[in-house]
């Protein structure tokens, strides 16, 4: 029986500043200890990392039943708040009532003892409820409010820009295909697959990036923003690699390579800023159980100016470094991961802009430099991780940019689009991409990509 009393969330209740002598919360059972005159049941309701205390008396109606709760049951508790004279929490919850809305059984697989994450992976539908992931999923939608803030509060535009898409930003080839031709009997032309009988009437494909479209926002509205899904279909089985996965996309108008730079700076400043402000109990478990020092490491980078260094530098600080790295480093080479990160924990020692790559291995928007072989690129790479943003200053001269497009065999039939906002009212500007979960690994010390996406999707897996 329920009096129809509000559900208190436990964040609240705990945070309370007075005794209640009636209110009703609700969540999942944690755990429960029972002796013959007391039980005790720690329930938590993922409002925040802690759990409530719910004490049962044995003269209360229901102690039998309540006190045999399986761990992971959902229930609703009535009862009074009271102080509690337990170390390490101020309040409990002296139950009056307590209603089974689902039990659980000894099967159920969070019992009390800690699991691998591994094992927890394989449990996606029910890791949300342990601490771990509770706090890291907390930590996640926090950060993504953050995110909007800031560029609300700086007067960037939201744009919402198109999942389905028919250009690879990236020229990487790595889009997923979008279709619904029959893939036994596809329509043929000249013994090959006729796309224009497909519902676009082209190949169409899962966007890589939402920055061409971001383009042409800027060149209207100056400043915006995309902060949306993006799919790669790259068959990569690292630690930092998914297959979806949301990226942040700034694009600005008026904006340099330098102008870049210092708008991703802000940017993650901001973020860890907010994160140490708004996340400290989640943070306080990833420091004590994840990444020993983490905090030390995001209260430094909150007022850190990071490191800038031209790949040219880069290039010669890896070959100076003795280091017998499994890649050799020459100039022109792309950086692999174990370059990375020498750079930032060995050279740097904190987060570093690497800038200005060699235009033959950067993609065909990224602005030509004067010297005639390198880009106005930048990648942000940070110690653990590795590079989180990507971006550059955009080729905003048609002719030169249809140099490079030819140079890297791009139809420029296939972007007039693209082409046009050069033609008409071109501008210079810049922008980059953050990756949201490389972002979510350094705060927290998640190691691996697939701790830190809800539901993550990577060769193989698309279960849950
Ligand atoms: O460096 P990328 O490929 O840059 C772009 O897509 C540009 N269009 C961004 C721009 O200038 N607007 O990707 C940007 C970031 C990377 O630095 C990385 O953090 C993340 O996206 N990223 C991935 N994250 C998880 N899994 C993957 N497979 C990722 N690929 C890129
Ligand atoms: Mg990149």
């Amino acid at each position: 029986m329920t009096t129809g009393l509000p559900r208190t969330r436990i964040k609240d209740a705990l945070a309370s500043s007075c005794e209640y002598i009636h209110l009703c919360v609700k969540g999942w059972v944690r755990t429960v200890r029972r002796g013959k005159e007391v039980a005790f049941i720690a329930l938590n309701d993922g409002s925040c990392f802690a759990s409530i205390q719910i004490v049962l008396e044995s003269a209360m109606d229901g102690f039998d039943v309540a006190s045999r709760l399986g761990t992971g049951a959902c229930i609703e508790v009535e009862g009074a708040l009271v102080p509690s004279p337990a170390s390490g929490q101020r309040w409990e919850i002296k139950a009056q009532q307590v209603r089974i809305l689902g039990d659980a059984d000894e099967d159920y697989p969070l019992q009390k003892k800690r699991h691998t994450l591994e094992y927890l992976r394989s449990i996606a539908h029910l890791r949300p409820r342990s601490n771990t992931f509770g706090a890291v999923f907390r930590m996640r939608s926090a950060l993504s409010f953050a995110v909007h803030r800031f560029f609300q509060e700086r007067g960037f535009l939201y744009v919402h820009t198109p999942i389905i898409t028919a250009n690879d930003c990236e020229g990487a080839g790595e889009m997923f295909r979008v279709t619904t031709l029959d893939p036994v009997k596809p329509p043929l032309a000249g013994g090959r697959v006729d796309w224009s009988q497909d519902f676009f009437g082209e190949k169409a494909g899962l966007t890589v990036s939402g920055q061409l479209q971001g383009e042409l926002f800027a060149t209207a509205f100056a400043d915006i923003y995309t902060f949306g899904p993006t799919f790669r279909a790259e068959n990569s089985h690292t630690s930092r690699h998914a297959a979806e996965f949301w990226m942040i996309e700034p694009e600005m108008a008026f904006t340099d390579l330098a102008g870049d730079c210092a708008l991703a700076e802000d940017f993650l400043r901001y973020l860890v800023t907010y994160a140490l402000e708004h996340c400290g109990e989640d943070l306080a478990f990833f420091d004590e159980r994840v990444e020993k020092g983490l905090l030390a490491k995001l209260e430094a980078l909150a007022k850190a100016r990071f490191e800038r260094m031209s790949y040219t530098e880069a290039v010669e600080r890896l070959q100076q470094s003795g280091q017998g790295f499994e890649f050799p480093v020459q100039w022109g080479c792309d950086l692999q991961s174990e370059h990375e990160r020498y750079l930032t924990e060995q050279v740097v020692g904190g987060p570093v802009f690497v800038t200005d790559y060699p235009a033959a291995i950067k993609a065909f928007y990224m602005r030509l430099n004067d010297d005639g072989r390198t880009v106005a690129a930048m990648d942000l790479l940070v110690p653990r991780v590795g590079e989180i943003i990507g971006g550059s200053q955009r080729e905003d001269r048609l002719d030169v940019l249809l140099q490079r497009m030819a140079a890297f065999h791009i139809d420029p039939e296939s972007l007039p689009w693209y082409l046009d906002i050069r033609r008409w009212g071109s501008c210079p500007h810049a922008g980059f991409g953050l990756g949201f979960e490389r972002f979510l690994m350094y705060v927290t010390g998640m190691e691996n990509i697939r701790d830190v996406i809800p539901f993550p999707r990577t060769p193989g897996h698309a279960k849950f």
